[in-house]
């Protein structure tokens, strides 16, 4: 018996001595300590030993068994501490290892000429306002002195959501919604989308951008319109810009002018981007109509304004040179990256 049980504590041992991995650790610990284990099958069997010999032999599987039990402890403490080990080597990080470069976007054209406007206009003083893109009538036509039926109507055709309800085809009407809700002085612009049914070619689109600005308080002049325009043509297209303002007719402006720039290609010598015209048009202006200020309440006979509306695309084609205004809206990456 004695035999039998020192071969069983030489053998765990040997076996624990020999142990890679906590599930073979584990196995051994059912081997020689389970409950059908070794050790458990001599404890088991000692009903047939003689009275004398019961307590040596049961001190002796003790000793064994807290032999193996400690060093399975030993063992289990180790195995831990290497898988401790690997785990973090594994997960280690070179630092110094290139990085995946991200491709790094840029602004669209149009943003960024949005961008550089509202600049021009925010350091003159101006605040955004914003207006809905789905209008009612009334806002987008009949407030602006544009009644059903008046011919000026005939070039903004849009897209009737019902009869009372349109795309906006300007962004005039936020200069009503202003106005309706804000006493002057005001002194605004309003960046946004607007429709069109037009046929899309080389300068035409049925959606695109418009910048709107309204100016009104006391003493507000013809003089003031030009001078802001100035300002803003020599801030986009350089220092030389010239503007000029040609008479021209909107419901609800008077006077109105349509505002050309000098070519930003030939300086106004004439060229093909401004067909040897030497000058561009980009914007209409005028001085609020008186009825149109009675319209919101604003009594024409204490306060004048003016107002403009300007076409992102067509300011960005001269900022940037591009000679059709389809190639905004492709989004081919070739395009964009020039810019
Ligand atoms: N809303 C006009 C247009 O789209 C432009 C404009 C704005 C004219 C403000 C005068 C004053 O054609």
């Amino acid at each position: 018996m004695k035999e039998q049980i020192e071969s069983i504590a030489s053998e765990a041992m040997e076996k624990l001595e020999n142990v890679q991995d906590m599930k073979s650790l584990e196995e051994i610990r059912v081997l020689f300590l389970g409950k059908k284990g070794k050790l458990t099958g001599i404890l088991k069997g000692m009903g047939a030993l003689s009275p004398e010999e019961r307590p040596v032999v049961g001190q002796m599987v003790n000793e064994v068994r807290k032999q193996v039990e400690d060093s399975i402890l030993k063992n289990k403490n180790r195995l831990l501490q290497k898988e401790r080990e690997e785990k973090i080597a594994k997960e280690t990080i070179d630092v110094t290892m290139p990085g995946t470069l991200l491709a790094r976007g840029k602004k669209h054209p149009l943003t960024q000429v949005l961008d550089e406007i509202k600049e021009v206009f925010i350091g003159m003083g101006y605040e955004i306002a914003e207006g809905p893109e789905v209008e009612l009538d009334y806002y987008n036509f009949e407030a602006l002195n544009i009644p059903k039926n008046h011919p000026a109507r005939d070039t903004q055709d849009s897209f009737y959501i019902n009869e009372n309800v349109v795309l906006r085809t300007q962004t005039s009407p936020v200069q009503i919604r202003v106005m309706e809700n804000k006493k002057p002085p005001i002194k605004i612009i309003c960046p946004g989308r607007v429709y069109r049914s037009d046929q899309v070619d080389a300068t035409h689109s049925p959606i695109f951008h418009q910048v709107e600005g309204l100016v009104v308080d006391k003493g507000v002049t013809m003089g003031d319109l030009i001078g802001t325009l100035q300002v803003f043509a020599r801030s986009l297209f350089g220092e030389d810009t010239n503007i000029r303002l040609r008479p021209h007719h909107f419901p609800f402006t008077e006077p109105s002018a349509e505002v050309d720039v000098s070519c930003w290609g030939c300086g106004g010598k004439g060229c093909r981007i401004c067909k040897n015209e030497g000058w561009i048009e980009i914007l209409g202006a005028g001085m609020v109509h008186p009825k149109v200020l009675e319209i919101c309440g604003i009594d024409p006979k204490v306060y004048s304004g003016f107002a403009f509306g300007l076409g992102v695309e067509r300011t960005a084609m001269g900022r940037f040179n591009i000679d059709d205004m389809r190639l905004l809206y492709e989004n081919d990456m070739r395009f964009l990256k020039q810019f």
